[in-house]
C-alpha cells in the first residue's frame, strides 16, 4: 500500500541490502584501484624499441626498463630474453628486481625475469614474453 510505512523487519532487510551494495562496490573498487599513481595501468611496447647497449644487462643477470616495462635476462650463452613487465594479476608496472627475481608492489606476486613464470601469486599467468635481440651492439626489443 502506498504510504505505508516499513515494518522495522522490512527497513532492516532494505538496510542490510544497501550495505551489502556498499561493500560490493568497495571491494570493486578495491579491484581496480590501481592508477599511474600507485604504480597502475602500464603498457609493454607495442613497436620495437631500442633499450641502449647491450652490455648493459649482465650475464647471468637481468636489467628493469622502467619507462619501457620491459625486463632483459642474458644467460651465460650470452642469449637475451625479454619480458613485459605488465604484471598479469591486474596490470599494475612491476617496478622491483632483486637478481632475477621481480615483484609486483601491488599485491607481492613475483615473476623469474629469466622464464616469465609465477613463483608468487596472486598472479597465475607468467608475463608476456618479447623478442630480445642484439644489433649492433645494441638491444632491440619487440613484441
Ligand atoms: S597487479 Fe596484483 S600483484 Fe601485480
Amino acid at each position: 500500500m502506498p504510504g505505508t510505512p516499513l515494518s522495522s523487519s522490512a527497513r532492516l532487510s532494505r538496510r542490510t541490502a544497501l550495505r551489502g551494495v556498499a561493500v560490493a562496490g568497495t571491494v570493486g573498487l578495491g579491484l581496480t584501484a590501481c592508477s599511474p599513481e600507485d604504480g597502475g595501468s602500464a603498457a609493454a611496447p607495442s613497436v620495437p624499441v631500442d633499450l641502449g647497449s647491450a652490455e648493459d644487462v649482465p650475464k647471468g643477470g637481468a636489467k628493469l626498463y622502467n619507462d619501457e616495462n620491459v625486463v632483459v635476462s642474458r644467460a651465460e650463452d650470452g642469449t637475451y630474453k625479454a619480458f613485459s613487465t605488465v604484471c598479469t594479476h591486474a596490470g599494475c608496472p612491476i617496478r622491483m628486481l632483486k637478481g632475477t627475481e621481480l615483484t609486483c608492489n601491488c599485491h607481492g606476486s613475483k615473476f623469474d625475469a629469466t622464464t616469465g613464470k609465477v613463483l608468487h601469486e596472486p598472479a597465475t599467468v607468467p608475463l608476456t614474453e618479447l623478442k630480445a635481440k642484439a644489433e649492433g651492439g645494441k638491444l632491440i626489443v619487440s613484441p
